[in-house]
C-alpha cells in the first residue's frame, strides 16, 4: 500500500496531470479559475465580456495543468461574436480567442486544447469547425500549423461609419 502511494507521487511529479473542462456559464467557473481568466485583462471588462460570452450560448473550454488554468479558448455554435467577423452556417463552430499564460508557451497547450475541443465537438455538431489568426500572429500560425485545418481565404477589417466591415477572400493575403 505504501509503495503504492509512493509510485503516484513519483508519477505525479514527472507527469502534469492535465484535464480540460467546458464552462457554459460564469457560474460554473470556480472563484481561482475566475480571478485567473480575469487576470488576463482589465477584470471588469473580462467579466462583462465572459457574461455576454455566456448569454449568447459560447463556451470557454478551461486546459488545466495540475489544476491551475495554463490556457484556454472560446467556441461558439453558427454564429461569430465581436471582435470575430466570419460567415458561419446554422451547425459551423467557431473557435477563438484561445489563450496560454506566458509560463506556460511553447509546449503545445495551445494545440492539445484545440485538438480536444474539436474531438468533443466532433461528437455534438454537424458542421465544419473554422478558426482564425491573424497574419502577423507567428506563434498562433505556427501552433495551427500543427493542427488539421486547411487555409481557406483571409480578411481584411475597416471601421466604416462606426461599424466593423470585413471582406473575406479566398487565398493568401496579396
Ligand atoms: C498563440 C498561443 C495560443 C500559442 O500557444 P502555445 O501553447 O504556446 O502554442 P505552441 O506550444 O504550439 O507554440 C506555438 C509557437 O509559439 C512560439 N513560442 C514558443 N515558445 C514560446 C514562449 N516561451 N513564449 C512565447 N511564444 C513562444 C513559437 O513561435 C511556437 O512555434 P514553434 O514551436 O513552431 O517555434 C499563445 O502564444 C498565446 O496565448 N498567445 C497570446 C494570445 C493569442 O495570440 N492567441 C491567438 C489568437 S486567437
Amino acid at each position: 500500500m505504501i509503495r503504492a502511494t509512493m509510485n503516484v507521487d513519483i508519477l505525479r511529479r514527472f507527469l502534469h496531470y492535465r484535464k480540460v473542462e467546458r464552462k457554459r456559464a460564469e457560474i460554473e467557473l470556480d472563484a481561482r479559475d475566475l480571478l485567473q481568466v480575469e487576470s488576463v485583462g482589465y477584470p471588469k471588462a473580462v467579466r462583462r465580456q465572459l457574461s455576454g460570452r455566456f448569454a449568447r450560448g459560447a463556451s470557454l473550454w478551461l486546459y488545466k495543468l495540475d489544476d491551475k488554468v495554463a490556457g484556454y479558448g472560446w467556441t461558439l455554435t453558427g454564429t461569430a461574436i465581436a471582435p470575430h467577423f466570419f460567415p458561419l452556417g446554422r451547425g459551423d463552430e467557431h473557435l477563438f480567442d484561445f489563450f496560454v499564460f506566458p509560463e506556460y508557451r511553447g509546449r503545445r497547450i495551445n494545440p492539445s486544447l484545440v485538438k480536444h475541443v474539436l474531438a468533443k465537438l466532433a461528437l455534438e455538431a454537424n458542421g465544419r469547425a473554422f478558426i482564425e489568426a491573424a497574419e502577423w500572429n507567428t506563434p498562433q500560425l505556427n501552433s495551427l500549423g500543427r493542427l488539421p485545418f486547411h487555409k481557406l481565404g483571409h480578411a481584411r477589417k475597416f471601421f466604416l461609419f462606426g461599424r466593423t466591415v470585413a471582406v473575406w477572400k479566398p487565398g493568401k493575403p496579396e
